[in-house]
């Protein structure tokens, strides 16, 4: 038997695209290999989102060309192989292919041209993994090109895929095993098909038989509407959970990163949600040291998020890449100044996080168990509540896959703390 190794980096949208291969190889009859050094193809799927993404690609790479099996193919794919190319071949001569992005959605049609080195594979479908929560990507690329984001460039224009093949997709997953659906796009609020937006989607894919729940990101302020918010408010199998990227809380940085909103508009978006659906959930982006950015820019950020209070926050240091509107900026903030606002904001949106997890203790929650972790002397299963909220039990149960009543006895700062009841 022929055995993969995968690695992925970036966001979901990467986590989409390798499972899709890791589906086509298992398809082919290919075990998963316990590390790189036993696999016949070792596969990273790189990030280029920020300069770091990409330095930990490379030094990944070149330690699994250095381990791998002589004869193993050593492929390099997603949105770094898109935007550097064949140079990374010359740097890792030991990689056998370079995969763009963009050439992922049609790999099916060459996959077995490039394992040929390997042999020639049958395909059993019947060899397909079952998996519990799966992503389901409904559109491709971006378009909006804001002005610090390399992703439009690395992953082309964007695209939506047809209702009707994302319905039969649905459907397909959960028969296959599956209890929850997360539906991808950069942009999902910007879907369409004929006369149907994001929102017909949401209903439509709501009702694939058998779905216990139904996520989605990311949602763009610029598009989001009553209409989406609605829809999730009505109906049940819906997760009550909106990640809404802000960037920045200054309307003057937020019209220099091309975002098409200003602060007071994030603010009405965030009203009219908690309006409609007052237990849901809203998670963010966001960055600081923006080309230019003042120290008073950068306390908008602060403000905004006491103000908001997120229920969790992915944080950047803004990362100059070389093609986007923003690296060409003269004023760019010195790093040290950009590490020193990043931990300042990381500081106070732990506290807020903190002091909103510490209302939750003693509450009852349904979470939905997907992740095994084994440490030292405990045994745990991770789970996500019907928002967006990480829940760790103790217990030797098998909870794979499973949904199930927690009552919530403590919360050690970031985690909260169930047991089963
Ligand atoms: N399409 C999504 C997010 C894509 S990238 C959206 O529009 O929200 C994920 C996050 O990475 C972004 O939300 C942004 O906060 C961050 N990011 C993107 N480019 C960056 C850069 N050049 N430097 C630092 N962070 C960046
Ligand atoms: Fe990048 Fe903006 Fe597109 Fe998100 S919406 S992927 S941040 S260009
Ligand atoms: Fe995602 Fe990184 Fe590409 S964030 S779209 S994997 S550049």
């Amino acid at each position: 038997m022929r055995s993969y190794f995968l690695k992925s980096f970036g966001c979901q949208m990467n986590g989409a695209d390798s499972e899709f291969i890791v589906g086509l190889l298992v398809a082919r009859g290919f075990l998963q290999a316990k590390n790189a050094q036993n696999a016949d193809v070792v596969i990273v799927n790189t990030c280029s989102v920020r300069e770091k993404a990409e330095n930990r690609a490379v030094a990944q790479i070149q330690e699994y060309a250095a381990i791998k099996k002589k004869d193993a193919l050593l492929w390099v794919i997603g949105c770094m192989a898109q935007r550097v190319g064949e140079e990374l071949r010359q740097k890792i001569p030991k990689i056998n292919r370079i995969i763009g992005a963009t050439e992922i959605e049609f790999i099916e049609e060459k996959i077995d041209e490039y394992l040929l080195p390997l042999g020639n594979f049958d395909i059993l479908t019947h060899n397909i993994q079952s998996q519990w929560s799966a992503l389901l990507p409904i559109m491709r690329g971006c378009d909006n090109f804001c002005t610090y984001c390399i992703v439009p460039f690395v992953r082309g224009r964007e695209h939506s895929i047809s209702l009707t093949v994302l319905c039969e997709q649905a459907q397909k997953i959960v028969d296959n095993g599956a209890s929850e659906i997360v539906l991808l796009g950069q942009n999902v609020n910007s879907y369409r098909d004929k006369s149907m937006d994001f929102a017909d989607l949401l209903a439509k894919i709501a009702q694939t038989r058998g779905l216990k729940r139904l996520r989605f990101m990311t949602s763009h302020p610029k598009d989001i509407c009553e209409k989406m918010v609605k829809i999730i408010s009505e109906t049940s199998n819906i997760c009550r959970h909106i990640h809404l990227p802000i960037q920045s809380g200054s309307s003057e940085i937020l019209e220099k990163m091309n975002r098409k909103y200003t602060r007071e508009q994030y603010l009405e978006k965030i009203a009219m949600i908690r309006e409609i659906i007052p237990d849901c959930d809203i998670t963010t982006d966001a960055m600081v040291g923006f080309p230019d950015e003042t120290q008073k820019q950068f306390e908008e950020t602060l403000s905004l998020f006491e103000q908001v209070r997120f229920s969790y926050a992915f944080m950047f240091a803004y990362s100059q890449r070389t093609g986007t509107a923003a690296a060409k900026e003269q004023n760019q903030v010195p790093q040290k100044e950009r590490m020193s606002r990043l931990a300042k904001l990381v500081e106070l949106q732990n506290n807020i996080v903190k002091e909103i997890y510490s209302t939750i203790v003693g509450r009852e929650l349904e979470a939905f168990f997907t992740l095994e972790q084994n440490k030292k002397n405990a045994h745990s299963w991770a789970g996500q509540d019907f928002g967006a909220k990480r829940i760790l039990v103790d217990t030797d149960e098998n909870l794979g896959g499973k949904i199930a009543k927690v009552k919530i006895i403590k919360s050690s700062g970031m985690t909260l703390v169930g047991e089963l009841i």
